[in-house]
């Protein structure tokens, strides 16, 4: 499915005269969500580390639809970074209307070999990240009266853990018991969090780092998924504009997998069954259990 006809789903206009920040919007995810809400109309804030890749992305988006899109270096584990983030979102659109804690870093080994450096660098941006980032923005919504949404983008294994990702598991559960948190706490001031849990979408920042070297081909992605694919961006890009829009107004501390029923293969105890050929299911159904 072409980008253009699943945003052809919504109207043109929807999301015009909003602001929507997307942490780690250069890149991936973040900047098919980018994308997804210039071309419906939205002023759009992109804000990570590398310069050149936010410019680049920000100069694509405007070429392609006719949004402003202001490019803002800030790493999200400094709160420096992101206080001058706000600073800068105000002085440029007034006000942000949404924020999307897309940032992350992670990468893939035992958890005996790391050091707590390497632990807490992950934390740091992730779940720390996401504190900066929805305190900042969250005081200044809850100081002007603004009625803001915060979408957390999270992985599956929040709900699960996983193995070789301890860090990043750790903290995407934490961002999920903020979002739950504060989609309580907050709710009386009008803002909402959500959380987005997707599936395997393939990116160069997550296959390179989560499948390096020869991993990528012995590790099949989408032979783990029910639906037998991997995502579409657009798709993921979708559901961030849906739950944006007016029409998602109630939905409020909810997390929505998006990854083709990938987790819940996982964890029922006989879906592997699902292996076994017609001609055996015939068998054991003529076998009866001894009394
Ligand atoms: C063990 C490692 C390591 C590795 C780094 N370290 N890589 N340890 N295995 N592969 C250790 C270093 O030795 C160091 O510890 C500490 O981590 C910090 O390393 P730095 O090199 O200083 O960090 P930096 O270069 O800033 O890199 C940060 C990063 C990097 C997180 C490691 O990957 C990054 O910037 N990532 C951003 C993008 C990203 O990760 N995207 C993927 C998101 S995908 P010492 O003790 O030596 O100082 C995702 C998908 C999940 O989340 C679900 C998929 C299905
Ligand atoms: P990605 O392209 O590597 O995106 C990560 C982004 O975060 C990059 O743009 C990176 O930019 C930015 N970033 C990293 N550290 C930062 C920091 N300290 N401050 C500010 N920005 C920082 O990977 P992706 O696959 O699109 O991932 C996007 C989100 O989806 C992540 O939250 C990830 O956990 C989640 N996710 C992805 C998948 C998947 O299959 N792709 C599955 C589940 C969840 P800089 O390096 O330039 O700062």
């Amino acid at each position: 499915m072409e980008e253009k006809t699943l945003l052809n789903l919504f109207n043109p206009k929807l999301l015009e005269g909003k602001t929507v920040l997307i942490t780690g919007g250069a890149t991936g995810l973040g900047n098919a969500m980018a994308n997804a809400c210039a071309s419906l109309g939205a002023n759009i804030i992109i804000a990570s580390r590398n310069i050149e890749r936010l410019t680049t992305a920000a100069e694509e988006i405007e070429q392609k639809y006719s949004a402003k899109v202001l490019p803002v270096v800030c790493d999200v584990s400094k709160i420096e970074d992101v206080e001058n983030l706000l600073l800068k979102a105000k002085e440029e659109f007034g006000s942000v209307d949404a924020l999307i804690n897309n940032a992350a870093g992670n990468f893939i080994s035992p958890t005996e070999n790391l050091s707590t450096n390497a632990f807490s660098k992950i934390i740091d941006i992730v779940l720390k990240g996401t504190i900066n980032c929805s305190l900042t923005f969250g005081k200044d919504w809850i100081a002007n009266n603004i009625h803001g949404s915060i979408i957390n983008i999270i992985t599956t294994y929040a709900f699960t853990g996983s193995s070789f990702v301890t860090p990043s598991a750790a903290a995407k559960g934490g961002v999920l018991a903020l979002t739950r948190s504060l989609a309580v706490e907050w709710g009386k001031y009008g803002i909402r969090h959500n959380a987005i849990a997707p599936g395997p979408f393939p990116t160069k920042g997550a296959l390179e780092r989560l499948l390096p070297g020869d991993l990528a081909k012995q590790f099949d992605l989408k032979a783990r998924v029910p639906l037998n694919r991997v995502g579409r961006h657009e798709e993921l890009a979708g559901l961030v504009v849906y739950l944006l829009s007016g029409f998602a107004d109630y939905i409020n501390g909810e997390v929505i997998c998006i990854d083709g029923g990938e987790w819940l293969q996982g964890a029922g105890q006989f879906n592997e069954l699902s292996a076994l050929p017609p001609e055996v299911w015939e068998q054991l159904k003529k076998q009866k259990p001894s009394k």
